[in-house]
This record gives structure tokens, sequence and C-alpha cells, in this order.
């Protein structure tokens, strides 16, 4: 019963992502899956993108088999995952699933897994195109199980805004999620000024955007 709960939860949130992320430019294609369908290579192309881009991250963090837990924690139940490919190339991809007991957040939130762009494809506003859907899919979501009477259920009509976790090394990424309005989540570890000044960043900081 709870499992079928869950199974259709994520069946409806996925059926409103052709609406919020297509994209019509030519030789774009955008690409949507839950967990439970994504292929075994597609899994391996996007733990390929995260070692490219953030390993440097992960191993100071998690040791050398950062990798095996990456890859657990990418199948995790509930996953969504949305990716552009150009030509049949992946250009990047966002996962994120539905969270209904975030610390200090009233609601539920989607959480941000991963988002990763490669590299040549970086700078053109792909990352904030995919966010702003993100952003973009929260409300639609929320507006409809509002709104209709059969699919009121708790946790959409609850979807309150995106919550995510990036590393405090990673300052690109960090300041570019509080460019797009992103701030400190209550339950986030935070700085820790010394008394000579000097400041201690926690490994990670949790941030979160209402939508
Ligand atoms: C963070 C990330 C998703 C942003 O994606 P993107 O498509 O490059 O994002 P945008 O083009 O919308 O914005 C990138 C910003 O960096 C700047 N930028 C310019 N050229 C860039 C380049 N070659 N590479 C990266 N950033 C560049 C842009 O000017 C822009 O700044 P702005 O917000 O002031 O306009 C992408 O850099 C990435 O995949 N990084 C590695 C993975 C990562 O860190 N993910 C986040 C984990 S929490």
């Amino acid at each position: 019963m709870v499992q079928d709960h869950e199974d259709q939860l994520i069946l409806e949130i996925d059926s409103n992502v052709e609406y919020i992320f297509e994209y019509s430019i030519d030789h774009w294609q955008t690409i949507h899956k839950p967990i439970s369908k994504l292929s075994s290579s597609n899994l391996k192309q996007f733990l390929d993108l995260v070692d490219d881009n953030l390993h440097q991250y992960y191993e100071v963090h998690h040791g050398k088999l950062w990798k095996d837990d990456k890859r657990d924690e990418m199948q995790e139940d509930g996953l969504i995952y949305v990716w552009y490919e150009f030509k049949g190339e992946l250009v990047g991809f966002i996962s994120f699933k539905l969270v209904d007991d975030e610390e200090g957040i009233d609601g539920s939130v989607f959480y941000l897994y991963e988002i990763q762009i490669k590299e040549k494809f970086r700078g053109q506003k792909i990352g904030t195109k995919l966010m702003k859907n993100l952003e973009n899919l929260v409300i639609y979501i929320r507006t409809k199980s509002n709104d209709d009477k059969i699919l009121k259920i708790n946790q959409l009509q609850q979807l309150s805004g995106i919550a995510l976790t990036v590393f405090s090394q990673n300052k690109v990424a960090f300041e570019w999620y509080i460019r797009l309005g992103f701030k400190l989540s209550p339950s986030s570890p935070r700085d820790k000024v010394l008394r000579n000044g000097k400041v201690l960043k926690p490994d990670y900081y949790i941030l979160y955007k209402s939508c």
C-alpha cells in the first residue's frame, strides 16, 4: 500500500516533467525517466559526468571509493532524471526527488541530488534553464494538485520549494545558487568564526529556495 502510494507519486511527478522541461530547438532532445526505468548505460554516463566534474571534491570528502557510494545514491528509489542531448550527445542532467521531512522546512521539497553540465556546454544558461524549469515544476504540480479534485495528494499540495547540498569548496556552484536566489536552509551546517577571525567552513551547505 505504502509502495503503491510512492509509485503513484513518482508517476504523477514524472508525467508533468515533459510539459515543463520540453524545449524545441533543432537537434536538442529533452529526456526524462524515473530511476526504475533508467538504463544502466544512462546511469553510467551520468556517473561518469559526476566523476569528470566533481571527483576532486568527492575524493577529499569520501575517499578513493566514493564512486561506489555515489552509484548507490544515484539509484535511490523515487529519483527522477531529466537530461538534454544535443545530436545524441549528453549535455547535462538533473536528478531530484520528493522529500517530505526535510529538517526546518515546512511542507515537502524537490531535493536536487545532481545538476551536472558537461564542461564544453557550460556558461550557456543551460544549468539556469534546468533550475528554472524545476522551480516551474514545483509551482505547476502544487497548483495542479490543489485544483484537481482527484489528485489531492498531501505531499504535492504542500510542495514549497527546492533543497540541495553543495560542497563549501565548490565556490562556482555555491555562488551560482546564491545568484539564483537560494539561501542557507535552517538545518544547514554553518561557517564558524574563530576568535582570531579565521573562518572555518563546514564540508557542505544545505540550500533552499521557496517557490
Ligand atoms: C554549476 C553548473 C551546473 C552551472 O551550469 P551552467 O550551464 O554553466 O550555468 P549557467 O550558464 O546558467 O551559469 C553559469 C555561471 O558561470 C559563468 N560562466 C561563464 N562561463 C563559464 C564556463 N565556461 N563554465 C562555468 N561557468 C561559466 C556564467 O557567466 C554564469 O554566471 P552568471 O550566473 O553570473 O550568469 C555547472 O557549472 C556545472 O555542471 N558544474 C559542475 C558540477 C557542479 O558543480 N554541480 C553542482 C553540484 S552541487
